[in-house]
């Protein structure tokens, strides 16, 4: 292992690491010195993941968490183990995401893919605000896809119209991760904090199992965009841009309305329980509302 590693004393946070982008770029940042808090939702594919680890550096650690995120109270406990164990974060990639079967309620009362890929990593990173304003400076990622271009209305829809299209669902989800990410980066721009999203390409994985099998670039070639976001030099003041790859890229046009991105963040408050103060604290209410 190479001793001058960018990222060694580092701590990251990957969410979805037992599979596809996130278990590469576990394995590249660990190579990289790094020491990594791993969540999935499966405690047999965790304990694979962390044994093929291998040794790390002297004093490189990674734990692992398990939640699965069609589950909020899952998502909160795990914010609070974060809490109780790690003391500080330099990168929260939150990575996990899915592509439906079908139309499911979830017993929170959401459509599945939305609460999966938007509503769950949004309640994971605002739960954790303190910590991450605590860590600054830091770096939040977010997994989007090019896929958002395709549609333009809230994920809301998926769960109230009378057809169910489940790609229309995926690339709903993946649109609210762009003004998500553009709103969180506004509010902890003051911190030191950036907050981007990516696309890292069609990678061949589960995700895009619809597709022919022999589409598709390497999951490392799709790690490796994302771990250019983490490392970056230049990258460590651009904030709220949505990548392509390698590139900024401009989002579609509803992902860029200002009116939308304060809609999402205002309605989503509430449907996970949580309150923004008016010093921009976020603390968690009694209640959810659900109003799909
Ligand atoms: N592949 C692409 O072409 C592509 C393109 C654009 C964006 N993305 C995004 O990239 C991210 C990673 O996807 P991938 O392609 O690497 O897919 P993947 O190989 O299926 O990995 C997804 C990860 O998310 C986890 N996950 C899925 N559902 C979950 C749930 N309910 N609770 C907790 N964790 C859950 C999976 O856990 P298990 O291991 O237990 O399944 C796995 O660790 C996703 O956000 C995806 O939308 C992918």
């Amino acid at each position: 292992m190479d001793q001058d590693s960018e990222l060694k004393g580092k701590t990251i946070i990957i969410t979805g690491a037992t599979d596809g982008i996130g278990r590469a770029l576990a394995h590249m940042t660990w190579k990289a010195g790094a020491n990594l808090v791993l969540h999935g939702r499966n405690p047999q594919k965790l304990e694979a993941l962390l044994k093929s680890l291998g040794e790390g550096l002297p004093g490189q650690h990674a734990l692992t968490v398990k939640a699965d995120f069609s589950r909020l109270q899952e998502v909160r406990e795990m914010a609070a183990e974060i809490q109780a164990k790690v003391p500080r974060i330099d990168i929260l990639v939150n990575n996990a995401g899915f592509y439906p079967d079908g139309r499911v309620i979830t017993e929170d009362g959401f459509e599945e893919c939305n609460q999966v890929n938007f509503l769950s990593p949004f309640l994971l990173t605002n739960l954790l605000q303190t910590l991450l304003i605590k860590s600054a400076p830091m770096r939040v990622i977010n997994l989007s896809s090019i896929d958002h271009r395709f549609v333009w209305s809230n994920a809301n829809a998926s769960s109230k119209h009378p057809f169910y299209w489940r790609w229309v669902a995926y690339c709903r989800s993946k649109l609210d991760i762009i003004p998500f990410t553009r709103e969180l980066a506004e509010q902890l721009k003051e911190y030191g904090i950036t907050v981007n999203c990516i696309h890292p390409g069609i990678i061949r994985t589960k995700v895009i199992r619809f597709l022919p099998v022999s589409w598709g670039a390497s999951v490392r070639s799709g790690a490796a965009t994302v771990y250019r976001l983490i490392v970056d030099p230049d990258l460590a003041d651009v904030s709220g841009e949505y990548f392509e790859r390698y590139r900024i890229s401009k989002p579609s046009l509803v992902a860029q309305s200002k009116r939308y991105q304060a809609a999402l963040w205002r309605l989503s408050l509430p449907k996970l329980g949580l309150k923004q103060t008016e010093d921009g604290s976020i603390i968690q209410r009694s209640t959810t509302q659900n109003d799909q």
